[in-house]
């Protein structure tokens, strides 16, 4: 049990809040735990209709614990606390809405390329930066960017893993909508109650066809993604990000070939 990952039902609404402020709710491997078992409870449960994950009013998540990842995974991507988390959220029935204020980093962008509803807050701050530390896309974003907004844009955000604004993300069709940081949980709350008042199984069939296109393709590209992440999670340029990013430096690429 970790108390950084904070569930609260609120009506037929699960509201998951990632809460680990002073590290920017950077993800433990408890906390992906704790988000999986949020996903699998909210399945299990008739009284609860639609997931919402937020954050606070100024930080969603700095993407996965980067000390975390200077230890590698231990096992097959698919069974790591991480890994089960991403196969839960991309098989989940019910609708799943984000409220994104502040970075949104890593896994932070990739796990709302499966929500149904993503409200971003003006302060809202994306990126992927897979590449700048050494490692490659993860979540299913080598599939669903290219497929959403583009390749050349997936290129673009996955390759040179550049920061992009609300607006930015709202110009690409990432996002639904752009709020005011401090009304974006209750603009993004307001659509879980709505969705929540829908006829349930008329919503399930809808999220599955809309999921259908890319669902036995998303399995297979997270485990080739996460076989691929784990292995280069271990890579000397992996190795030189981390030290960077501890010595909160630039890492230096140059001598790698
Ligand atoms: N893992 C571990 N610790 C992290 C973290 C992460 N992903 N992101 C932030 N932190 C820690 C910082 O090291 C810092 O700790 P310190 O106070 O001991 O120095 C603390 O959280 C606050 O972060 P800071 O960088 O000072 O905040 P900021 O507002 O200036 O910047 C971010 C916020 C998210 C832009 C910046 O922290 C960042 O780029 N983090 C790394 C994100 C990342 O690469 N994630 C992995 C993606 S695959």
């Amino acid at each position: 049990m970790t108390n950084l990952v904070l569930t609260e039902q609120q009506g037929q609404v699960l509201i998951v809040r990632i809460n680990r402020l002073d590290r920017k709710n950077a993800l433990t491997h408890d906390m992906y735990t704790a988000l999986g078992d949020a996903l699998t409870a909210a399945e299990q449960d008739s009284s609860i209709r639609c997931v919402l994950f937020t954050g606070s009013n100024d930080c969603f998540t700095a993407g996965n614990d980067l000390s975390d990842f200077a230890e590698g995974l231990p096992e097959a991507f698919e069974h790591t606390p991480v890994g089960r988390f991403l196969i839960l959220l991309a098989s989940a029935t019910k609708p799943v809405v984000a409220a994104v204020n502040g970075p949104a980093v890593g896994i932070g962008t990739t796990m709302l390329l499966h929500c149904d509803f993503v409200y971003a807050g003006a302060n809202a701050r994306f990126q992927m930066p897979f590449v700048n530390l050494g490692l490659c896309p993860e979540g299913g974003s080598s599939l669903l960017l290219p497929t959403w907004i583009g390749r050349a844009r997936a290129a673009e955000l996955l390759m040179l893993g550049g920061a992009f604004s609300a607006e930015d993300a709202d110009r690409l069709g990432l996002i639904n909508r752009i709020c005011d940081p401090e009304q974006t949980e209750a603009e993004a709350l307001d659509t879980c109650n709505r969705l929540a008042a829908q006829a349930p199984a008329a919503i399930r069939a809808t999220k599955a066809l809309l999921n259908r296109p890319n669902k036995e393709t998303l399995l297979d590209t997270l485990k080739a993604e996460g076989a691929l992440f784990s292995e280069r999670l271990q890579s000397p340029e992996a190795a030189e990000a981390f030290m960077a990013f501890r010595e909160k430096r630039k890492p230096d690429f140059t001598h790698f070939d």
